[in-house]
């Protein structure tokens, strides 16, 4: 299976992962045959990308850090939790901190695995999934510096609620695909502050958890908002939040500009080391990305090509690789290389 953009899905290729949306209904289930009016369809909902079976590499699945059903009750756990808010009810944290601790189990048993974040959103729905991957993010990340589980536990509540104030926002502004106003950029900005109210207030959430609201857009030299905190002056959750905030982002289409691959969110992100984020807690995130998510086309410095097949854990830059060319030549017959056993070997680009 492969991850396509829907506008190079042909009509006639068969669907190789479920299609939800944010209600956690399946609009279309795995073996679908994609007709030109569903593609149409997905694209009018504002989906950017399916899974294919491409006949290239049909029998890789995608492997995930978390199981699929602990994704989409984690959605429909915030999403439920943002329309009670929003609707002046009583936060419902006991939700959240059920949807926090199954994330946290599976990671712990999906220990050795790769970030290879692979859900497939509408950008209509991006708060719902963006909350659930910040917090994938995070806790990894939080595993990986040997948080206990408790740590894990406060992390997680942080984070999965750490955007909850930008209910207070006009969803126009949230939304609005041009360039703000001066005040348009503080109200939004003030989201932090509104977030950090919302958790604060509530007994069952600890300060340092309401905390992430308030500082996960701080940036480590000082030059986030909204109190301008620098360096360790910065909560650690909050400092992890923002590695995983800015790579989820980025990762993904936005109305207002298109996701970057994962290499370049990579060199986005060691550019910033330092700057934006907290250096020390970064090395630890890049060494669980994959840099050449599964179904990657790319390019070896021999000039052969062909699709990621897996990741090695032990490097990220150098996967498993199924060969189908030569330059512009179709292989005889398909080649796989471990670029971990092959030093002579590199990727040298990768074919969008
Ligand atoms: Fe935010």
């Amino acid at each position: 299976m492969r991850k396509i953009d829907i506008e190079h899905i042909q009509a006639g290729s068969k669907l190789a992962r479920p299609i939800y949306n944010a209600n956690g209904q399946m609009l279309l289930s795995q073996g679908t045959v994609m007709k030109a009016e569903f593609l149409e369809r997905l694209k009018r909902m504002g989906y950017t990308s399916a899974y294919i079976y491409d006949g290239l590499i049909d029998d890789v699945t995608v492997d995930e850090v978390i199981a699929e059903e602990t994704r989409q009750q984690a959605v429909q756990c915030i999403r439920e939790i943002m329309d009670n808010v929003h609707r002046g009810k009583t936060m419902k944290v006991s939700l959240a901190k059920k949807a926090v601790s199954d994330i946290i189990n599976d990671l712990i048993s999906n220990r050795e695995m790769m970030l290879n974040l692979s859900d497939i959103r509408s950008y209509d729905d991006y708060t719902f999934n963006h909350s659930v991957n910040v917090t994938v993010i995070s806790l990894m990340i939080g595993i990986s510096m040997h948080y206990t589980q408790n740590r894990l536990q406060d992390l997680g509540l942080g984070v999965i609620l750490h955007d909850i104030g930008k209910l207070k926002i006009p969803p126009e502004i949230i939304n609005k695909p041009d360039k703000l106003t001066a005040h348009e950029y503080e109200m939004v900005q003030n989201h932090t502050w509104h977030g950090y109210e919302a958790l604060r207030n509530s007994p069952e959430i600890k300060i340092t958890s309401a905390h992430v609201a308030l500082q996960h857009h701080e940036h480590f030299d000082g030059s986030g908002y909204p109190r301008r905190l620098k360096g360790k002056g910065i909560l650690e959750f909050a400092r992890v939040s923002a590695i995983a905030d800015v790579y989820d982002a980025l990762s993904n289409d936005r109305c207002y500009r298109k996701k970057l691959p994962a290499y370049k969110v990579y060199e986005f992100l060691l550019e910033n080391a330092g700057k934006q984020f907290d250096s020390s807690i970064l090395d630890r995130f890049i060494q669980k990305i994959a840099l050449y998510p599964q179904g990657t086309k790319v390019k070896l410095s021999d000039g052969r090509s062909g699709l990621v097949l897996k990741q090695n854990n032990m490097n990220p830059s150098r996967p498993m690789v199924r060969l189908f060319w030569l330059d512009d030549m179709e292989l005889p017959k398909p080649e796989e290389v471990n670029l971990l056993l092959q030093p002579s070997l590199e990727i040298v680009e990768v074919i969008e």
